[in-house]
């Protein structure tokens, strides 16, 4: 009966020492960079695209990704580039800006592939696809630390 009643306690303090242990144990979150969580998206997007564009029964769902990665790519647009933080002045604007341009043709190429999904033209999406994956490789190279 006794230790029934202690039991509570002994169990709360269980509780208690795990919660003080486990905040000290936990690495202080790191928050993710804005650009980060879009690209994350557009790399979902992707992958889902390189199939869909070749089955014309799912041109409603490769126009749904084609609009998604747009937006997201409209909001990679103007949001903080992480390199560009160690830079300043000039330097920091001409880094900017060749990475705002670079965006613009990638949302551009998203539009075309709208398009090609619009006609039907199936070779058509297939090849916009291609060109946005080689702008994956050519806007890391330029734009990510290591890329
Ligand atoms: C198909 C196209 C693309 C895909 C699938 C893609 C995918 C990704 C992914 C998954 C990340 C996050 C990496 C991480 O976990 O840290 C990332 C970051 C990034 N990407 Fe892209 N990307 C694409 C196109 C582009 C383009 C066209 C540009 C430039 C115009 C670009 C610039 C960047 C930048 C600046 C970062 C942030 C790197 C940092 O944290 O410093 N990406 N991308």
């Amino acid at each position: 009966m006794r230790a029934r009643a202690y039991l509570p306690f002994a169990l709360a303090s269980v509780l208690a020492l795990g919660a003080l242990f486990g905040r000290q144990d936990a690495a202080p979150a790191a928050e993710e960079e804005p650009l980060v969580a879009q690209m994350k998206l557009i790399e979902e997007g992707m992958k889902a695209l390189r199939r869909s564009v070749r089955a014309p029964e799912r041109r409603a769902e490769s126009l749904e990704w084609a609009v998604k990665l747009q937006a997201a790519a409209q909001a990679c647009k103007v949001l903080p580039l992480p390199m560009a933080k160690e830079l300043e002045g000039v330097e920091r604007e001409a880094l900017e800006t060749a990475y705002r341009k670079e965006m613009i043709g990638f949302v551009a190429e998203l539009l075309e592939l709208e398009l090609a999904l619009l006609d039907g033209d199936v070779e058509r999406a297939r090849a916009s696809h291609g060109r946005l994956s080689e702008m994956e490789d050519t806007g890391h190279e330029r734009f990510v630390e290591d890329g």
